[in-house]
């Protein structure tokens, strides 16, 4: 059985207290950091394979070179913790409950890239994470831990403020809204200046790296997915009877996940398809048993994502669920980008000419649409509302095509 990385099943207290963090070997990685220096660190975090937990799943080692290469006379990094996904519940949870090991990700995150200053991003709502967080930061600074000053900051509560460079707008005070790419964070970030910016998670994870070692993170997961990743399952009709947030390692299975752990559906309700995170395409339940890894789910149209877990059930209709979504992304979409306000609108609209009954057409519509509008926005927001839009039209075909209606009835 693989060892709880990031939620240590001894941790009795909530937030988990700086003795307990202690007593686990929190911060003995980043006092051998201290002495090892930089290029050891990234080393190791090449070495353990480790990919960003924030959805884009990108590897970690590679976005710190960037930064670590960097010339520059001030360097900064930052935590994101700005989670506002509908269904996800983990960089709240990691944040509240065990503070400090990502205090200590984000300080050896800012050793190994250079950095002299660190955000912890949150978000205004998260209350009871800032509380831990700000404890936890008092004293790992009493303690003559941190290697240099860690600064809370609190975002808008808005979806795209998570973006990373809606991130260092937001901490820089101007509205969160992305920024275009290239420059990365990495080259030009907060201030103008190289800044990496990593998931709460992935922070969490480095801090277990610096004091176990690449290597035996790496021994943890699949192929191509290492070590754990964090899941929030859904509560309600459509939800498991131990909602939560939880963690399993790479090559586990959904069904380990959902009955094992979350204990199973609401008595009566069957399993059609899971969404493994809002902005993924749908896994059918015939496939419950493939291991968790990017390289299986890719094949299958989907990913892992940040783990917000979504269940269709029998009881529940596929295409209002889905126009649910589209709607989402078309409130939170922040209007720089025409092709981004126009293909999240016209997705609202098409959908529900679905609901409608309007007739067939708008699969090839909604495709198109989806085409037309990939990397045409300054973020992958668009590329994000298409993918549970354009995925439900494959595994939920059927449904659509009975909501739709008979050509006769097409009416515009
Ligand atoms: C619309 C949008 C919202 C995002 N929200 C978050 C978020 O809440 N938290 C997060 O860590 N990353 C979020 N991301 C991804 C970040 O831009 C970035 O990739 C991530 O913080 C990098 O960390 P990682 O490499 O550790 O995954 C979002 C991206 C987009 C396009
Ligand atoms: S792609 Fe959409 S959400 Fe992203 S910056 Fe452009 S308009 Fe905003």
């Amino acid at each position: 059985m693989t060892p709880s990385l990031l939620l240590p099943a001894r941790s009795s207290t909530n937030p988990e207290s700086f003795a307990e963090y202690r007593a686990r070997g929190g911060y003995d990685g980043l006092q051998r950091a201290r002495t090892q220096g930089a290029a050891w660190l990234r080393g190791e975090v090449a070495t353990s394979l480790l990919r960003g937990r924030g959805g884009a799943s990108f590897p970690t080692a590679r976005k710190w070179e960037l930064a670590a290469n960097a010339t520059a006379d001030q360097k900064f990094v930052v935590a994101n913790g700005g989670e506002h996904e509908p269904g996800s519940d983990k960089d709240r949870h990691l944040v509240q409950r065990h503070p400090h090991a990502v205090i200590e990700g984000l300080a050896l995150a800012g050793l190994a890239t250079g950095a002299s200053q660190g955000y912890l991003y949150l978000i205004e709502d998260m209350h009871g994470p800032r509380a831990s967080a700000e404890q936890a930061l008092r004293e790992a600074n009493d303690a003559g831990l941190l290697p240099f000053p860690i600064a809370i900051h609190l975002g808008p509560t808005t979806y795209v403020a998570g973006e990373e460079t809606a991130a260092l707008n937001a901490i820089e005070g101007k509205p969160a809204k992305p920024r275009k790419k290239p420059p990365f964070p990495g080259e030009a970030g907060l201030f103008g200046k190289p800044t990496t910016v990593n998931n709460t998670e992935t922070l969490a994870h480095v801090a277990w790296i610096a004091r176990n070692s690449g290597a035996s993170f790496a021994a943890i997961g699949t192929a191509e997915s290492k070590g754990t990743l964090l899941f929030t399952l859904p509560s309600g009709g459509d939800g498991v009877l131990r909602p939560g947030v939880y963690e399993l390692p790479f090559g586990a299975t959904y069904r380990q996940l959902l009955e094992g752990l979350g204990g199973g559906l609401q008595p009566g309700r069957t399993l059609r398809a899971i969404l493994p995170a809002l902005s993924c395409g749908f896994l059918p339940a015939q496939h419950l048993d493939v291991p968790i890894a990017y390289e299986t789910l890719r094949p299958l149209g989907t990913s892992p994502g940040c783990g917000g877990i979504k269940l269709v059930t029998d009881a529940t209709d596929t295409v209002a669920m889905t126009l649910g979504i589209a709607e989402f992304f078309m409130k939170e979409q922040c209007g720089q980008c025409p092709p981004c306000r126009m293909e999240t609108n016209q997705f609202v609209h098409i959908l529900k000419g679905v609901q409608n009954a309007k007739g067939p057409g708008y699969d090839d519509k909604l495709v198109k649409l989806a085409e037309f509008s990939r990397k045409k926005g300054f973020c992958s927001l668009i590329e994000m509302a298409a993918a549970p839009v354009t995925s439900a039209l494959r595994v939920f075909a059927a449904d659509f095509a009975k909501a739709a209606g008979p050509a006769a009835l097409a009416n515009d």
